[in-house]
Formats: structure tokens, C-alpha cells, sequence
């Protein structure tokens, strides 16, 4: 591949498929094999693996509180399954094989039913070889919709990935690259983002759920054309809007944002080189209607309160490239121990509030993620931050947060680089 598709834009960008199932009526996922134009037209189209004929897959909206049910059919020739990220849910529907489910095996469809709790943005991926089958293309969004929503023109989903392309807009079929496994992980050379919609109103106030379906790359994220807030991270609602300065989502990490809109909106990758354009959003026309008044919190989740922590552990990232070392078998570590073991990293009682501190001795930075909750980052001043599923924790830092074990289950602990997770950086956490 050359240099043209990495830092050229990307804008003839297609729309993504929005499947609103008003009943939350019985939704169907068919894990099928692809063929979807990628790179920008004019290029070949690229052979991915997807859901019900697209990538990403079709996007789910649901409701909080109303029960659901989804069948993923298996047309693949190989194994799968399927994850609802961030989603609150009973632990056998979580999708991780040999710790909740069995694999789905080609040719057999299995029914997921859940309730989600909590209204937000959050998205679904597969959970099999995942640093292969997400990395061609099995991931989509899944929005829990608000009972009440904010006072917005347009509700837009920004799904952001990244692949590693040939010339001729075939896949590299390499997802398990030693050196790149050790190092920062697969890290595509073209990337860009899919959008719900395609054209705004100059004047409109739009609410955008940026989603980082990308198996290893961070996004720092910068958006010209429009001026507003984040209101949402990984799904939860901030108590007070904030900033959109210096916004970076790791991978499965997501931001909602309100913005007004005042000219073509362009969704740009900050990089040493400078900016890489991601999507492009039009406007045509102007809203004459919109009153632009402040733009106010959503209203704030409603998860237990942690009390004080009965346990405090400590989890430390081991191993990778430039000077790793630990004592476990594959390349990286959870204190010295790779992969996942018979016995959990932590034990808890349902409801029992527990502080983890996360050390990162590596040379890489990490997204750690934890299945079944979300967990409050600590800030420096010791209080209690963002509600959060997956935090990011740079090269050589150190995050504490706090987490209410209230969901009964064997929860996974993991790094999602997917690279990272597969070279061994997985644990678990049991909570009776
Ligand atoms: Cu988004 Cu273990 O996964
Ligand atoms: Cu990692």
C-alpha cells in the first residue's frame, strides 16, 4: 500500500444501515462474508466478514428496560460469537466463548436475550478470534435510546475502524503478526468513519455517537464545522458537559457529542503528520428554526453508588517490546501471568465495591476493559471520575478506579487492543 490511501481523505464515505425495531421485535444477525467498498470509490471494493450483508453491521437501537432478543446466525465457514459492549447484561449473554457460551459453530444460529439497562451509545462485535473477525469487519453500533432525548435535529452515529489494505483493496491476511502483536498491535494503513447520515443543516444542533470499533488504534479526534461538548462517555452521561479539546478514544471507547453546526463538518485523526480526515460530513441548507440555547447534560445514569472499598487490588500491565518482563507464557502479562487461568484475578460478593489500581510497567499503552459493569476512573485529587467500561492507561501510568461488582458471573478483564488480548493480556473476575 502506499502512502495515497493513508493520508489522503476519504469522502465519497457510504451511509451506514440503521435498523430501528420500534417493539424491540426479535432482531436476527447474520454473520456472513462481505464484499463492501471500503476505500474510496473509484477503489476496488474489499472481501470482509460482516453482519446481514454489511460493514459495520446493521445499527441496533434499543430501549432500556424492555427485553430483547437477537439470533446470530453463523454463516461463516469458521466459529463465532457475539459481544454487546458496555451493555449491563445477564453473564450468560455476553458472547465470550469458553468463559459464558459455547462457540457458535458455522451453520448454527444462537439467541441472545438481555435487557439493557442503561440508556447510551455502545456497539456489538464478534468475540472469536476477535483480532481477526473484527478486524474484517464483524462489529456495528448499538444505541440504547433515551426516554427522554435531547433537544437535537439529527442523532448521527460515527462508527471509526482502520485496516491493513493492499493496493488492490483486498485485506492483508495478517492479523497475528508477531512483531506488531508485541508492539502497538494491528494498525491498519487506511482508516475512516461510517456515518448514519449524511447531511446536516448549517444552524442544526446534532447529537454524534463517536464509537472506536478499531482493533488497536487510538484515535485522537479533532472536528472542524461544528462547536459543542462531549456529554457521554462509553455510554454514561457526563454531570456537565465538557470540552471537546484534546478528545482521544481508545479502542471500544465511545464519546457522545452535541454540536451546532456552521459549516461542512469534517471528522479528522490527529497525527504527528498532521490530520488525517476520517469522514465528512455535508451541510445544505440552514436552519432557520433552531433556537441555539445551551447545550445541557443528559440525564445522569443510574448505577449503585460505590460504598468503601472493601478490597484493593492491583493489576499490572507486563511484557510487549522495548523491555517487558514478566513470568508468564506468552508475550504479555497480568501480574505475570498470561491469558486466561482457572482461578480469577479478583473474587467478589455481589454489591461489594472494590478499588483496582492499574500499573502499566510496559512501553505501550493499553485500553483495559472489564465485561458486565462500568467502573469509575479516579482522579488525581482521589474522587470519583468518569463511568467508564474501558479506560485508557498510557505507558508508564497508573489509574485507580472503583468498581461496584454488582452483576453476578465470570466477567472478563482484558486489554482491547485485540493484538494485546491475544498475546495474552486477558483475566477474569468472579462476582457470586
Ligand atoms: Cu469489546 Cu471483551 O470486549
Ligand atoms: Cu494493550
Amino acid at each position: 500500500m502506499n502512502r495515497r490511501h493513508f493520508l489522503a481523505s476519504a469522502s465519497a464515505l457510504a451511509i451506514l444501515p440503521v435498523a430501528t425495531f420500534a417493539a424491540q421485535k426479535p432482531i436476527r444477525l447474520k454473520a456472513q462474508a462481505v464484499t463492501q467498498q471500503i476505500l474510496p470509490s473509484g477503489d476496488n471494493a474489499t472481501a470482509m466478514l460482516g453482519f446481514n450483508g454489511s460493514i459495520p453491521g446493521p445499527e441496533l437501537r434499543l430501549r432500556a428496560g424492555a427485553s430483547v432478543s437477537i439470533d446470530v446466525e453463523n454463516q461463516l465457514d469458521e466459529g463465532t460469537s457475539v459481544h454487546w459492549h458496555g451493555i449491563r447484561l445477564e453473564n450468560s449473554m455476553d458472547g465470550v466463548p469458553m468463559l459464558t457460551q459455547d462457540i457458535i459453530n458455522p451453520s448454527h444460529t444462537k439467541t441472545y436475550s438481555f435487557v439493557p439497562p442503561d440508556e447510551g451509545t455502545y456497539w456489538y462485535h464478534s468475540h472469536y478470534i476477535s483480532q481477526e473477525q473484527v478486524a474484517r469487519g464483524m462489529m456495528g453500533a448499538l444505541i440504547v435510546e433515551d426516554d427522554t432525548p435531547p433537544d437535537v435535529d439529527h442523532d448521527i452515529t460515527v462508527l471509526l475502524s482502520d485496516w491493513l489494505m493492499q493496493e488492490d483493496g483486498s485485506l492483508v491476511d495478517d492479523y497475528v503478526d508477531m512483531h506488531s502483536v508485541a508492539h502497538g498491535g494491528y494498525m491498519g494503513n487506511f482508516a475512516r468513519g461510517f456515518l448514519s447520515q449524511s447531511q446536516v443543516k448549517r444552524g442544526d444542533r446534532v447529537r454524534f455517537r463517536l464509537i472506536n470499533a478499531a482493533t488497536n488504534r487510538i484515535f485522537p479526534i479533532s472536528i472542524t464545522g461544528a462547536t459543542g461538548y462531549v456529554v457521554a462517555l462509553d455510554g454514561m452521561a457526563l454531570p456537565a458537559p465538557r470540552s471537546l479539546e484534546g478528545l482521544v478514544l481508545a479502542p471500544a471507547q465511545r464519546a457522545d457529542l452535541i454540536v451546532d453546526i456552521s459549516e461542512a463538518v469534517g471528522f479528522d485523526m490527529v497525527t504527528r503528520q498532521g490530520s488525517y480526515r476520517l469522514a465528512d460530513l455535508e451541510v445544505k441548507g440552514i436552519n432557520v428554526v433552531r433556537q441555539a440555547g445551551p447545550i445541557l447534560a443528559l440525564s445522569p445514569p443510574d448505577l449503585p453508588l460505590p460504598s468503601d472499598p472493601t478490597q484493593h487490588l492491583t493489576l499490572t500491565m507486563m511484557g510487549g517490546a522495548m523491555g517487558g518482563r514478566h513470568k508468564g507464557d506468552n508475550i504479555w502479562a497480568l501480574n505475570d501471568v498470561s491469558d486466561l487461568q482457572p482461578d480469577p484475578f479478583g473474587s467478589f460478593l455481589r454489591g461489594e465495591t472494590a478499588r483496582i489500581t492499574l500499573v502499566n510497567d510496559t512501553a505501550f499503552p493499553h485500553g483495559m476493559h472489564l465485561h458486565g459493569h462500568h467502573f469509575y476512573e479516579i482522579g488525581d485529587d482521589g474522587a470519583l471520575g468518569d463511568l467508564r467500561d474501558t479506560t485508557l492507561v498510557n505507558a508508564g501510568d497508573t489509574r485507580d478506579i472503583v468498581c461496584v461488582f454488582d452483576n453476578p458471573g465470570r466477567w472478563l478483564l482484558h486489554c482491547h487492543m485485540l493484538s494485546h488480548a491475544i498475546g495474552g493480556m486477558r483475566t477474569w473476575v468472579d462476582v457470586a
